[in-house]
């Protein structure tokens, strides 16, 4: 189904990415994880066409995506949605407009200009809302929406494009543990219920473990793991982040405290 074959990606001397090859067979929960620098976000950033490889070639369903031009790019790049850590919003528009931002790649100039949305895509948002749980908040400004909500609006405006993959570079990293739960099982659900491929960067090895079928591990550009969650031991840990014998895997596991004054912080609890 999808096939990396000897991906490099070099910017200048360094090689971010080092002849990275994998095949996905069905659409799988798949996490990324490596030490900072490792490559996760170029291996992500070339699937979907946002960075372009130096040699090697992606294939999904026997079509080249490295070779894709002009509007097969961009329809590609519709297919592969990608959510990021600082969900990428604009702050003060509503959030449903948000999600509707999902289907500009297929609306006129002058549509778009005007915010005119045909009804029909404007339910779809609302159902979409709707299931990630966030509808109650569609008519407020996105920055008035705690970070885990933001997020699934950044989800449901992925969701619009109805794309065969979800990319998600670091989803929770901004977000508490409580709200980075609700990310992750809405991105597991979205996997499980309609069948597409959600392949996460993810900083921490805990939920790598708790919501992926499979994991890659990476390390200075290359794969150094790939396999089933359960095979992550500590030490195959150690060697994905070149950690001596000191490595613990509390280092790598999700941060307890939150950056977010103490108030913020339980009014978002509250307001899940
Ligand atoms: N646009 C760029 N120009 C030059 N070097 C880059 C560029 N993007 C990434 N790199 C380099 O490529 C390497 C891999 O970066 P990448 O962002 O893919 O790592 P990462 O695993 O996502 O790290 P992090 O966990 O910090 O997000 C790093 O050495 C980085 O400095
Ligand atoms: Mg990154």
């Amino acid at each position: 189904m999808l096939q990396f074959d000897q991906i490099t990606k070099t910017f200048g001397a360094n090689t971010a990415v080092d002849a990275a090859s994998f095949v996905v067979d069905k659409p799988m929960m798949i996490g990324i994880i490596g030490r900072s620098g490792a490559g996760k976000s170029t291996l992500l950033r070339m699937l979907n066409r946002l960075t372009d490889a130096s040699s090697g070639a992606i294939t999904f369903d026997g079509v080249n995506v490295t070779g894709l031009r002009g509007a097969a790019k961009r329809s590609w790049q519709s297919q592969c949605a990608m959510i990021f850590q600082q969900f990428n919003l604009v702050p003060r528009m509503d959030v449903v407009s948000n999600v509707l931002h999902g289907t500009l790649n297929r609306r006129s100039t002058l549509s778009t200009m005007f915010n005119l949305y045909p009804d029909e895509d404007i339910h779809r948002a609302i159902d979409i809302l709707e299931r990630l749980g966030i509808a109650q908040h569609a008519p407020k400004r996105a920055e008035a929406l705690s970070g885990g909500q933001q997020q699934r609006v950044a989800i449901a405006r992925a969701l619009m494009q109805d794309p065969r993959i979800i990319l998600a570079d670091e989803p929770i990293a901004s977000l508490d543990p409580m709200n980075a739960q609700v990310v992750m099982q809405s991105l597991r659900d979205i996997h499980e219920q309609d069948g597409r491929m959600v392949i996460a960067n993810l900083h921490t090895l805990d939920t790598a473990r708790r919501y992926c079928d499979r994991v890659i591990g990476m390390r200075d550009g290359r794969i150094v793991f790939d396999g089933l969650p359960e095979l992550l031991t500590t030490a195959a840990a150690r060697e994905i982040y070149g950690a001596d014998a000191s490595f613990s895997e509390a280092t790598t596991s999700t941060q307890i405290e939150t950056t977010a004054p103490a108030k913020e912080h339980l009014a978002g609890i509250a307001a899940l």
